[in-house]
């Protein structure tokens, strides 16, 4: 369930009508509904909860989904920690308010800068990826005269997700280690006067819509955490990563966040571990939408009808990447047949197609439409490509509404590249 509806076949997020907040902050734009958000994490929560066997597990929203601090501070002020795999994400945490008693850093390449960061800053686990990486982390805590609470991120050999760019659990991947390699990896850890080893981790996929795959590694999770435990180590965390699926409207529901702890009470429930989870999709994706301007239609005579927008793959480049499916909606309402509409946006290149023959309303040139659930790698994941500035994101509560990352003009745009020395003539410097 969201919080975008339509009133009188108009859309609207919260009590803000999209029409004026699109007269407001001009076209295209993101806006995230701060009750959506809420509800998603409360209901998360809240499954977990249902099942007492689980304890109260920790939940590491994964930053990457959507980084905009109002949304970490939106998250945080609930009770969530972040899952980071990045300084800058660390640091959104942090500036969001999310104590670093919250923060997991996990990643296949933090640099020593980076973890050197992480630990200053005393995050709680650090997810190690591989050998180089324990012995790195190791000398850090050496020389800081302190020890790195860490994990072992497994790679269970399980593939799952919605696109093979998404997935992350299988051998050929470059996530984590294989579970004999964990088990060698575990003991350096447990050895070590500079490690703490708390536990084991891992998060196979993105957008997983089949609880299969999913109870499969945590089923080899649990035998792992039992032959550790066997051998005599201590094993107290169980990170499970995230990549539980969202509704995506072309798709049967995925599973609930009620359907997914079952499950999880089912495999680990009685391993006695402390749990943790790093769901990022299932809470911002359908909070968010991209709302675009029809610049033109444009008719072939030969056939193809476009829809060219205002929005374009640099402001949402799921459909190019993962030939994601987003749910286009009319903001205002639009009758009249369903028409086929090959869905582009301005950019040069083919890629810059969000769909084609899609079937909406009859639309002209000034209409607003809405992308449906892009509140997760949407504006994270944007760039300014054929130099369009990264578009704003706004925070809706209630019948309030704040541009939480404002447009940036031309000009500051222009200024972050200043000219070589040999240049400076003949580039004119923004004043
Ligand atoms: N934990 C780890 C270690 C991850 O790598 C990820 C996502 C998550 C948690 C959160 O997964 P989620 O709950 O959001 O599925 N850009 C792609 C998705 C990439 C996911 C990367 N890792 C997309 O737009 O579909």
């Amino acid at each position: 369930m969201n919080h975008f509806d339509l009133r009188s076949g108009e859309l609207w997020c919260e009590d803000v009508r999209l029409t004026a907040l699109a007269a407001a902050v001009g076209t295209p734009f993101y806006v995230y509904s701060s009750a959506t958000l809420e509800r998603h994490y409360r209901v998360f929560r809240e499954a977990l909860d249902a099942f007492p066997r689980l304890g109260s597990p920790r939940i590491a929203y994964a930053v990457k989904a959507n980084s905009n601090l109002s949304v970490l501070a939106t998250l945080g002020r609930l009770g969530a920690g972040a899952d980071t795999v990045s300084e800058g994400e660390i640091r959104r945490a942090l500036a969001a308010g999310i104590p670093a008693e919250r923060v997991v850093y996990s990643g296949v390449g933090k640099t020593a800068a980076e973890l050197a960061f992480a630990l200053d800053a005393g995050v709680d686990q650090i997810n190690i990826e591989s050998e180089p990486e324990l012995t790195l982390i190791a000398d850090l805590a050496r020389r800081r005269g302190r020890r790195a609470a860490v994990v072992i991120r497994v790679n269970p050999d399980v593939g799952a997700g919605g696109h093979a760019k998404i997935s992350t659990g299988t051998r050929e991947s470059k996530f984590g280690v294989s579970l004999a390699e964990a088990e060698r990896l575990y003991g350096l850890a447990a050895a070590s006067p500079d490690l703490k080893a708390l536990g084991v981790a891992c998060h196979i996929g993105s957008q997983i819509t089949d609880l299969a795959p999913l109870a499969r590694a945590f089923a080899l999770m649990r035998q792992f955490v039992e032959r550790l435990r066997a051998g005599g180590r201590t094993v107290d965390r169980l990170d499970l990563g995230g990549g539980l699926g969202v509704p995506y409207f072309n798709q049967p529901d995925p599973p609930t966040p009620l359907d997914f702890a079952a499950m999880v009470d089912e495999v680990v429930g009685d391993l006695d571990v402390d749990l943790a989870f790093e769901p990022g999709r299932v809470i911002a994706a359908n909070a968010g939408i991209l709302v675009s301007r029809v610049i033109h239609v444009h008719e072939r005579p030969e056939g193809r009808r476009f829809l060219v927008l205002d929005a374009a793959m640099n402001d949402l480049i799921r459909p190019a990447m993962y030939d994601a499916y987003h749910d286009i909606r009319a903001v205002s309402p639009r009758t009249g047949a369903l028409t086929p509409y090959d869905v582009v946006g301005p950019v040069c290149e083919t890629g810059d197609t969000f769909t084609r023959d899609r079937l909406l309303p009859p639309l002209a040139s000034g209409d607003l439409v809405a992308f449906m659930s892009a509140g997760a790698y949407g504006a994270v994941m944007s760039s300014e490509y054929n130099t369009r500035p990264l578009i704003p994101e706004v925070l809706v509560r209630g019948e309030d509404w704040a541009v939480v990352r404002p447009r940036p003009s031309y000009e500051a745009m222009l200024a972050r590249e200043p000219p070589a020395p040999w240049l400076s003539g003949s580039v004119t410097t923004a004043t």
